[in-house]
């Protein structure tokens, strides 16, 4: 394997159980939850695929076949809109099945972020690749993926994306050190000295949080083997990334991030998915020029 491989995979962690959105997905997995109109997995597994990532490890668990149907033909749905000359809405779901190719594997037990990466090793081998997860969306329009996979392709190891969050929420994430508190204005790539998962706000090394997307060297995966369960009882990506950012770059080892200022959008608690719809669907060239004056309205009625 070299360091510069083109990078084809990508794991999709989505196994989890979505309990802070019952009684919703009591039957239906979060990650189909509707985001204006398309399944949140959807804005990841298109992500991916433009940034060129063909080969799309889903990691799933119960409850989740309607994401391998989603994903998957449907032939009489499909002749019925053919049958009635509606091609647009044709080719909308023709499109969730030719973004890639999609795999399935089910982690079994839930036992963490790490644990779910891990599930992956068979499938993704000994090469570098990328992990999205699917509660981060990332504004179509902004771009993070690519340069990601540039600077992993440059510098070896794994790359990180972080982004700067006001103090107070930063103990909803993994936090990095990327030396010293203050970024250099404009700075797009920095090295990694430590990464600490959900920390007290007063013990957060810094306010770069890391958001869900990873470009990871292979040799995670023997780091992931040995990592013991940490916060909250899971195995986490981001303990295993603490070792790695120790190991010698020749071992695969080497932590960078990548600083994103562009559109981040959390669907993963009730408020930021409702957030998340509204700011989406006004910027959307269908919805947003009658949704924006009447969002104005709404708000000044309240
Ligand atoms: C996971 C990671 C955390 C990261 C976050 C980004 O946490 O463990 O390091 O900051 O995703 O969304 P989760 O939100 O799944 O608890």
């Amino acid at each position: 394997m070299s360091a510069t491989q083109r990078i084809r995979k990508a794991v999709i962690p989505a196994a989890g159980l979505g309990t802070r959105f019952l009684p919703a997905t009591k039957a239906m997995p979060k990650e189909m939850l509707p985001v204006v109109d398309e399944p949140a997995i959807q804005y990841v597994v298109a992500e991916a695929s433009r940034a060129g990532l063909d080969d799309i490890l889903m990691i799933t668990g119960q409850n989740k076949r309607s994401m391998e149907d989603h994903f998957d033909r449907a032939p009489v749905l499909e002749a019925t809109l053919r049958d009635k000359g509606d091609t647009k809405k044709l080719e909308a779901i023709q499109h969730a099945t030719n973004l890639g190719d999609l795999h399935y594997v089910r982690q079994g037990q839930a036992l963490g972020l790490g644990h779910a990466v891990l599930c992956g090793k068979q499938h993704v081998g000994n090469e570098p690749f990328a992990v999205l997860l699917g509660d981060d969306l990332i504004d179509p329009r902004d771009e993070l993926l690519t340069t990601m996979m540039e600077a992993q392709a440059r510098l070896g190891g794994s790359v990180i994306a972080v982004m700067e969050v006001p103090q107070e929420a930063v103990s909803a994430y993994g936090v990095v050190d990327a030396g010293g508190k203050h970024l250099e204005p404009g700075a797009q790539v920095v090295p990694v000295h430590r990464l600490v998962e959900k920390p007290p706000a007063e013990e957060a090394p810094s306010n770069l949080a890391i958001i869900g997307r990873y470009v990871l060297h292979p040799a995670i995966f023997t780091e992931l083997e040995r990592t013991p369960p940490g916060k909250g009882g899971e195995i986490q990506l981001t303990d295993a990334l603490q070792a790695m950012a120790a190991i010698p770059a020749e071992d695969g080892g080497g932590v960078h991030a990548v600083i994103f200022r562009g559109r981040r959008y959390d669907t993963g608690d009730k408020l930021s998915y409702i957030k998340a719809v509204v700011t989406l669907a006004a910027g959307r060239e269908d919805l947003g020029p009658e949704l924006r004056p009447w969002l104005k309205e709404f708000a000044q009625s309240i």
